[in-house]
C-alpha cells in the first residue's frame, strides 16, 4: 500500500464529492468513496492483515482521509440542501404583483336590459312599478277589461286556458284593473311582466313580455297621452324620433290608438325595415273606457286616465336591430353575448 494510492482517493473522492450538482450525485459519489464497499473502506478493514509498512502509512492517513472525505460530503450536501430549498421556493412563488385571471362573467339578458331601460324612462317621470299574476282569471284578463263574454274581441286572442275560468294571461292589462281596485287616484304605473299566447313565429313566441302603463287623474286627455309616449318615444329611440296615432280599437279604451314611432333606421325617409312607409308600430294605447272605471268603482265624472301596452321584444328588436324574436329564447351565446 502506497501513500500514492491513498492521496489518489482523498483527490479523487474530494473532486467527486464537490463535483456533485444535485443530492443524488452526491449520495452516489458517497456511496463510491465511503460506502461499504468504497476502496477506502476495504483497506481500513483489512488493517490488520497489512504488512508492518502498509499498516503504518494506513493507520496514520486512512483515517485522516476518511474524515476528510465525510467532512467534504457533509459541506456539499449543505450546500445541495440549501441550492434545493432555493430553488423550491423560487419554483413555487407568487408574483403578487401580476394582473389577476379575468373570470368569464354572464350579463343581463337583452329582454331584461330593455325592460330595465323602459322602467327607467318611466320611473324618471313619476311612475311607479307594479306587477300581478301570471295565471289570471277570465275576470280580470277579460270581463273588467270590458270584454264580456261572446265578445268578438275574446277571439283575437289565441288564449291558453288552465280551466275554464283560469287562464295564462293574454296581456298586463289585468293588472291595471288590480291596481285600481287597491288603489284611489291619482295612479301612475307602469306594469312590466310576461304574457302567453297560442303563437308562435318570427315575431311571435308563446310567451312573451309587456309593458303595461295606466294613468288615472283628474282632467287626463288624450293630449297627455301623446305627450307621454312621444317623450318615451324620444327617450328610448333617440332626439329626433316623432310618433303618429293611428285610431284603432281595444275593448277597454276609448278611444284607441296604435302607435307609430318615426322609423330609426332611414329618419322616417322610408326602408326595408319599416316598409317604406317611414313609420314602425310600437305599441297600442287609448284613454281608460269609462266602463272600466266601472269595474273599479272610480268615478268617470270625477276621473280620466289613459293606458298603453308594449312589446318588450318588439321594442328591442327594434332597438337593436333583431330580426327573428325567436332568437331571445334559444340561448345561443353567440347572440346573447352581443348585448
Ligand atoms: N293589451 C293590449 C294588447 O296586448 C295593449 C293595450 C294596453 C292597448 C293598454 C291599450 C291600452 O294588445
Amino acid at each position: 500500500m502506497e501513500r500514492a494510492d491513498l492521496r489518489a482517493i482523498y483527490q479523487q473522492g474530494i473532486a467527486a464529492l464537490e463535483a456533485a450538482r444535485d443530492l443524488d450525485a452526491l449520495e452516489e459519489a458517497r456511496v463510491r468513496f465511503l460506502g461499504r464497499k468504497a476502496d477506502l473502506s476495504n483497506l481500513l478493514r483489512s488493517i490488520a492483515e497489512l504488512a508492518p509498512e502498509d499498516k503504518r502509512v494506513v493507520g496514520r492517513f486512512g483515517n485522516l482521509v476518511k474524515k476528510e472525505l465525510e467532512a467534504a460530503y457533509d459541506a456539499r450536501h449543505t450546500q445541495l440542501e440549501q441550492a434545493e430549498l432555493v430553488h423550491g421556493l423560487a419554483k413555487d412563488s407568487v408574483d403578487v404583483t401580476l394582473p389577476g385571471r379575468e373570470l368569464p362573467l354572464g350579463h343581463l339578458h337583452l329582454i331584461t336590459q330593455t325592460r330595465r331601460e323602459i322602467e327607467a324612462i318611466f320611473i324618471g317621470m313619476g311612475y311607479e312599478v307594479a306587477e300581478g299574476p301570471e295565471v289570471e282569471t277570465d275576470y280580470y284578463n277579460f270581463t273588467a277589461l270590458n270584454t264580456p263574454e261572446d265578445h268578438p274581441a275574446r277571439s283575437l286572442h289565441d288564449t291558453f286556458f288552465v280551466t275554464d275560468n283560469v287562464l295564462l294571461r293574454t296581456h298586463t292589462s289585468p293588472v291595471q284593473v288590480r291596481v285600481m281596485e287597491k288603489q284611489r287616484p291619482p295612479v301612475y304605473v307602469i306594469v312590466p311582466g310576461k304574457a302567453y299566447r297560442r303563437d308562435s313565429d318570427a315575431t311571435h313566441t308563446p310567451m312573451f313580455h309587456q309593458v303595461e302603463g295606466l294613468v288615472v287623474d283628474h282632467g287626463i286627455t288624450l293630449a297627455d297621452l301623446k305627450g307621454t309616449l312621444e317623450q318615451f318615444a324620444k327617450a328610448m329611440f333617440g332626439e329626433d324620433r316623432r310618433i303618429r296615432l293611428r285610431p284603432h280599437f281595444f275593448p277597454f279604451t276609448e278611444p284607441s290608438v296604435e302607435v307609430d314611432v318615426s322609423c330609426m333606421a332611414c329618419n322616417g325617409n322610408g326602408c326595408r325595415l319599416c316598409k317604406r312607409t317611414g313609420w314602425l308600430e310600437i305599441l297600442g294605447a287609448g284613454m281608460v273606457d269609462p266602463n272600466v272605471f266601472g269595474f273599479v268603482n272610480y268615478d268617470p265624472e270625477e276621473f280620466t286616465g289613459f293606458a298603453f301596452g308594449m312589446g318588450i321584444e318588439r321594442i328591442a328588436m327594434l332597438k337593436y336591430g333583431v330580426s327573428d324574436l325567436r332568437l331571445f329564447y334559444e340561448n345561443d351565446l353567440r347572440f346573447l353575448t352581443q348585448f
